[in-house]
């Protein structure tokens, strides 16, 4: 008997973007199964080309914020909680995903895992793209050093992590755009 509802589609369901933390501290067993999760991530030909750090030093998360909003500034309108904590939403650990291309396909597919397996422990998390702006440019070669990060590897997408201090309402999805198609005409095949 298949369980259609079950502890992982239920999790992807559940899941959605979390803009704001509590301070409560991520332990290392919980980061370590989150790493494990990533790391588990299936990528193309099994070229396994990302590697992952984590941040959970708050100092450090909060001069990352200080850098970016040097480099990029936070008054651009298509982000969003630029008033609060643009680049970590506040939340107490952030993984950085890196590879040595701008390998957008294995490194999404490995947030998604790192993003679900987070909500499947009752833990909110926020994919973030827009810290590729200082992490992509000259700036970041500062943070490739601190995150033991080779110099030729690009950021590819990260996600801040943390408790929950929000339940934010489902955004919007289209489903039309996503359909089976019962009868197909086997006269054009
Ligand atoms: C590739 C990607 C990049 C994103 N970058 C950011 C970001 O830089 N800042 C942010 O606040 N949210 C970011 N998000 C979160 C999206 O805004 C969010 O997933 C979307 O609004 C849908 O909301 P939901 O995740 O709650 O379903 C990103 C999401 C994805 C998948």
């Amino acid at each position: 008997m298949i369980e259609i509802n079950n502890p992982v589609t239920n999790a992807i369901l559940r899941r959605r973007t979390i803009r704001s933390f509590t301070d409560e501290e991520l332990s290392e067993e919980i980061i370590n199964k989150l790493l494990e999760c990533a790391m588990w991530a299936p990528s193309g030909r099994n070229s396994q080309p990302c590697h992952v750090r984590v941040l959970n030093d708050k100092r450090a998360l909060d001069a990352l914020n200080k850098d970016f909003k040097d480099k990029v500034g936070w008054d651009t309108p298509a982000y969003t909680r630029w008033d609060v904590n643009p680049v970590y939403q506040g939340a107490p650990c952030m993984f950085f995903i890196y590879a040595e291309n701008k390998d957008a396909m294995n490194g999404g597919i490995m947030v998604e895992n790192i993003a679900v397996a987070a909500e499947g422990m009752g833990l909110g998390s926020c994919i973030i793209a827009s810290v590729g702006g200082l992490l992509e440019a000259p700036e970041g070669n500062k943070w490739k050093k601190l995150l033991e990060i080779p110099e030729n590897f690009c950021f590819i997408i990260a996600v801040a992590v943390g408790y929950k201090a929000e339940e934010p309402e489902p955004k919007e999805r289209r489903p039309e755009n996503f359909r089976l198609i019962k009868e197909i005409d086997h006269e054009a095949l």
